[in-house]
């Protein structure tokens, strides 16, 4: 419990779908959401969303079969299902992926301009260079890249599975050539000591943390528990009690005995945190200096651009449906999963 009287950082269970089905009542979200489920059916299409995205979206697809997940689970959902369509809410890499592993496949997003600040600060033709500049090295990139960026690589990894890949690398012992994510990238190294040259690109949102900050709130809630995503700066990770991706946070707030945690990372995964844990606090950690109470921080604003409102346009109008649609070149497509499979094929 707080011992001081610091401002509450704490977010209700309303504040938490930030994004823009905030502006529709309830009656009209729940009229959407049914509309949303009746025409995933009538359309063969399977609805799977990353924990960031608005929790409406969330619950229509644990709602209508599809899934809620972290990167790496999304991929290897939409690969396995037998959809022909599938929909996609997050960011544009991850209907990308969809797409690379199942070309097949129909794949759409609400919207296909949910971009990634670390897709749009790796651009191939610079990092084609830098490849070239270092050619003894293994390429490593993360998935929250274009596939472009993924054709030109060795492995692509989700910070679910990039430690033990790394490492795996390392025992056979090969130099890595790692993009875009500097902040995952130095977690990784010091975790593994392995040989890495960082490219270096940022997520917006969790660059934003702050560890002084942090340490400042800790003193207001010296019992809880810091989860951090670990595209969060080395500062910010060196608090954490648990380093992990989106599923990994979600199993560190089930297991860990705090009944109050503080997490750095988007808040769109305080939905799930708090369905699945009601009787535990979560609260944001700060995005601003000293005492700031920066609420509007913490949430990407590409997650932010799956509504209830684009989703159901795409199931209704066909030519939003043609703009919306995921297409990626075939040949790039076939070099792009080769670096993908193997990650999926890692952890099978
Ligand atoms: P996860 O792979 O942990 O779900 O993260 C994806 C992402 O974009 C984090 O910002
Ligand atoms: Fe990209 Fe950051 Fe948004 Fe994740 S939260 S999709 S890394 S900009």
């Amino acid at each position: 419990m707080p011992n001081q009287s610091l401002p509450d950082y704490s977010l209700s269970p309303e504040q938490v779908p930030l994004v823009g089905s905030l502006a529709l009542n309830d009656t009209e979200r729940s009229q959407l959401k049914e509309q949303i489920a009746q025409k995933l059916q009538a359309q063969g299409a399977v609805l799977i969303a990353h924990y960031y995205v608005d929790g409406d979206i969330q619950d229509l697809a644990e709602q209508t079969g599809g899934f809620v997940s972290d990167s790496l689970e999304m991929a290897r959902f939409g690969r396995d299902h037998k959809a022909e369509n599938l929909v996609v809410a997050g960011v544009r890499f991850m209907g990308e992926t969809a797409k690379i592993l199942s070309p097949e496949k129909r794949v759409f997003m609400p919207t296909l301009n949910a971009e990634c600040s670390l897709d749009l600060g790796c651009p191939p033709e610079d990092f084609a260079q830098f490849i070239q500049a270092h050619p003894d090295h293994t390429v490593v990139v993360y998935a929250n890249t274009s596939a472009k960026v993924k054709a030109l690589a060795d492995w692509v990894v989700t910070s679910s599975c990039a430690l033990e890949i790394v490492e795996s690398l390392k025992a056979n012992g090969e130099k890595i050539l790692w993009a875009p994510d500097k902040h995952l990238g130095a977690y990784i190294q010091t975790q593994t000591q392995a040989d890495m040259l960082l490219w270096s690109g940022a997520c917006v949102v969790h660059e934003e943390f702050k560890a002084k900050a942090l340490t400042d709130l800790l003193r207001v809630y010296p019992e809880a528990g810091v989860l951090v995503h670990p595209e969060s700066p080395a500062s910010v990770i060196d608090i954490a009690d648990a380093v992990g991706s989106t599923s990994a946070i979600i199993k560190a707030a089930k297991e860990l005995p705090n009944e109050t945690f503080i997490v750095a990372t988007d808040r769109g995964i305080f939905h799930k945190l708090r369905r699945e844990n009601p009787n535990k606090t979560f609260i944001e950690a700060p995005t601003a200096g000293d005492g700031a109470t920066c609420r509007s921080c913490a949430h990407c604003p590409w997650m932010a651009m799956n509504e209830l409102r684009n989703l159901d346009r795409l199931l209704t109008d066909a030519a939003y449906r043609q703009k919306n649609e995921i297409l990626v070149d075939p040949a790039l497509g076939v070099r792009a999963k080769m670096p993908l499979d193997r990650m999926l094929d890692f952890q099978a």
